[in-house]
């Protein structure tokens, strides 16, 4: 194990310390959607293995989600808001197109002048923070980086759309992100993300200057989530294969050397699909898919901190996460925990 003397962890990794994450309390079932749209639970359940989904308050909005696991994430790595020197958060339904989250964070959490910015990465927000947090350790040996994942989706479904608004949740996960050693923190030895923009238009969330609105008119289809759920299909399937196939080859791994694999919790088809095609299986693949729905770039942050919460990730422990999204995006991380 390397130690924070070792320059090469400089380069090659971070540390992921108090990885937090946080659910709404309402409760939307597939019985609760049977009410609004065209569907049922048992089309729900055999095509995408979901069985609830979480849903925010009316009065509330991503950054108050962000928010709650700020704070949870701080308290865990034992460190105040004004030690951060970096707020980032991965998110595609921010409260507004401006301000960020993350400077709405910054200001209720009283971190002061850092530097604070929202990416879009899609459902690959996580591991596309993760890339850009390993460059910015890179370059300040001292950053403390607080890495948030928020997502409000249920405020941009179209309920009128059952080929979509069954599949999407709201949630929030987060971590601190330094040198800082702690005990069972997570340290990631790689990541690799992707992009193939000429299929930007397979899923689309409306909200931006592409939508034009008009005072007093109400806003049309295209301010709503849209996706091609098969095209999306074949491509979440084959890109989390090969990404997941390239990090393991330029590590020297193979998939037998993984103790849990955590894929982005879109579908259960696509978990199993990319599963089998990887040789992986059973206990050693992590699911939460049929409570929580797709959190987008939360998915694979809460996921990780059920994981550790129900003891499916022990000290010693190496964890392969994959991701894929709107963009298109897709990446893979190995994490190695502390022993
Ligand atoms: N309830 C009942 N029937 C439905 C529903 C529903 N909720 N949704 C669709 N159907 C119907 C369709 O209308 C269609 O009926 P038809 O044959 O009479 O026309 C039939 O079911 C089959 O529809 P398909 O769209 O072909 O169903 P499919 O088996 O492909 O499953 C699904 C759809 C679940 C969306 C799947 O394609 C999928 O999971 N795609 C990937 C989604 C994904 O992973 N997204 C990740 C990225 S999201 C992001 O980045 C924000």
């Amino acid at each position: 194990m390397s130690d924070l003397t070792d320059s090469s962890l400089l380069n090659a990794g971070c540390r992921l310390a108090g990885l937090r994450a946080h659910t709404p309390d309402t409760v939307v079932t597939n019985d609760d959607l049977e009410k609004l749209t065209d569907t049922n639970d048992s089309w729900i359940v055999s095509r995408t293995g979901i069985r609830e989904r979480r849903k925010l308050a009316d009065g509330e909005n991503a950054s108050d989600m962000g928010l709650v696991v700020a704070r949870r994430a701080l308290e865990e790595a034992g460190m105040e808001a004004r030690e951060l020197t970096h707020i980032i958060t991965a998110t595609c339904t921010q409260d507004a197109l401006c301000p960020s989250v993350a400077c709405i964070l910054a200001g209720k959490l009283g971190a002061g002048p850092i530097m604070a910015f929202d990416f879009n990465a899609a459902c690959s927000g996580f591991l596309y923070g993760l890339s850009l947090v390993r460059s910015l350790l890179s370059e300040n040996r001292e950053a403390k980086i607080l890495l948030v994942c928020v997502e409000a989706l249920t405020r941009r479904v179209n309920w009128a759309d059952r080929s979509t608004c069954v599949l999407f949740g709201d949630g929030a996960a987060a971590c601190v992100c330094s040198r800082v050693a702690r005990k069972n923190d997570a340290i990631v030895d790689d990541v690799l993300c992707q992009s193939d923009g000429t299929r930007n238009g397979l899923i689309a969330v409306g909200g931006g200057t592409a939508c034009r609105y008009d005072i007093g008119r109400p806003v049309g289809p295209e301010f709503f989530l849209r996706m091609n759920g098969r095209e999306t299909y074949k491509h979440a399937v084959r890109r989390m294969t090969e990404v997941c196939e390239a990090v393991l080859a330029r590590n020297g791994l193979a998939m037998r050397d993984v103790d849990l694999f955590v894929p982005h919790q879109a579908n259960i088809r696509i978990i199993e699909a990319v599963g089998s095609r990887l040789g992986v299986e059973g206990e050693r693949v992590f699911t939460n898919v049929a409570h929580y729905g797709n959190t987008s770039s939360a998915s694979i942050p809460l996921a990780l901190a059920q994981a550790r919460e129900q003891g499916r990730i022990r000290p010693g422990c190496r964890v392969l996460a994959t991701a894929f999204g709107g963009g298109l995006t897709w990446g893979a991380a190995l994490l190695r925990y502390q022993p």
